[in-house]
């Protein structure tokens, strides 16, 4: 018997984070948010005042990233966001995360990944794979209202050129760039709300297993 693994990627804001999770619970399988292992990567070198720059101790902090202490409210800040993208582009730190996610989603009865290279580096051998985007501008909206429930206030200009920085970085990088695995099913849901995506992504996975 195999672990079940389902690969799930996209852009920042894609909503593929909600949609994992949600999958995962209705499957019966367990959820990682691999963004939150460059993210707390990214946060312990904030933490102590080091410069992203700095190979060696971000490796350091990588080796110290524990999956099952990933805290995601700390972690979702917008500025370890992007400090998580800088040190993304770091092959060594890239493959010490790599070989933890790989770990965990190797144990029975599988789980369901989410992020930016899952089905085409960290598990090509995933059952099922989506692709799942939105428009730039769809998903700076969607953010946008989730700052402002949160916060009261915050600039939509400002996020959804945040959001395509990012995004540019994700997919310009020599190491695991962000782009659809040959066999993924792309899913847009720059039309659809969580309940159409998770409708639609059910059909995918139903057809394949
Ligand atoms: O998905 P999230 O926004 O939390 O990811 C933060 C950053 O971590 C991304 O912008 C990307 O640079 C990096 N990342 C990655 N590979 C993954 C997940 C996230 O490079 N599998």
């Amino acid at each position: 018997q195999t672990p079940l693994i389902i690969a799930i990627d996209g852009p920042a804001a894609s909503g593929k984070g909600t949609l994992a999770r949600r999958l995962a619970a209705n499957l019966g399988l367990r959820h990682l948010d691999t963004g939150l292992t460059y993210r707390a990567t990214a946060h312990r070198l904030l933490q102590h005042g080091l410069p992203l720059e700095n190979l060696s101790a971000a490796e350091t902090a990588a080796r110290q990233v524990d999956l099952h202490d990933l805290d995601r409210t700390t972690l979702s800040q917008h500025e370890i966001g992007e400090a998580a993208s800088k040190i993304a582009v770091m092959p060594s730190v890239r493959r010490i995360l790599v070989d933890k996610q790989r770990e965990f989603a190797s144990a029975m009865p599988g789980a369901v990944l989410d992020g930016r290279d899952i089905g085409t580096v960290v598990c090509p051998q995933a059952k099922v794979k989506l692709y799942v985007t939105a428009a730039a501008p769809v998903r700076a909206r969607r953010r946008h209202e989730e700052l402002l429930a949160k916060n009261g206030s915050d600039d939509f200009d400002a996020i959804l050129a945040d959001i395509e920085r990012r995004d540019a970085r994700d997919m310009a990088r020599d190491d695991s760039p962000l782009r659809p695995a040959v066999d993924a099913y792309l899913l847009d849901t720059s039309q659809m709300d969580i309940e159409a995506a998770f409708s639609a992504a059910k059909v995918i996975i139903n057809d394949a297993l």
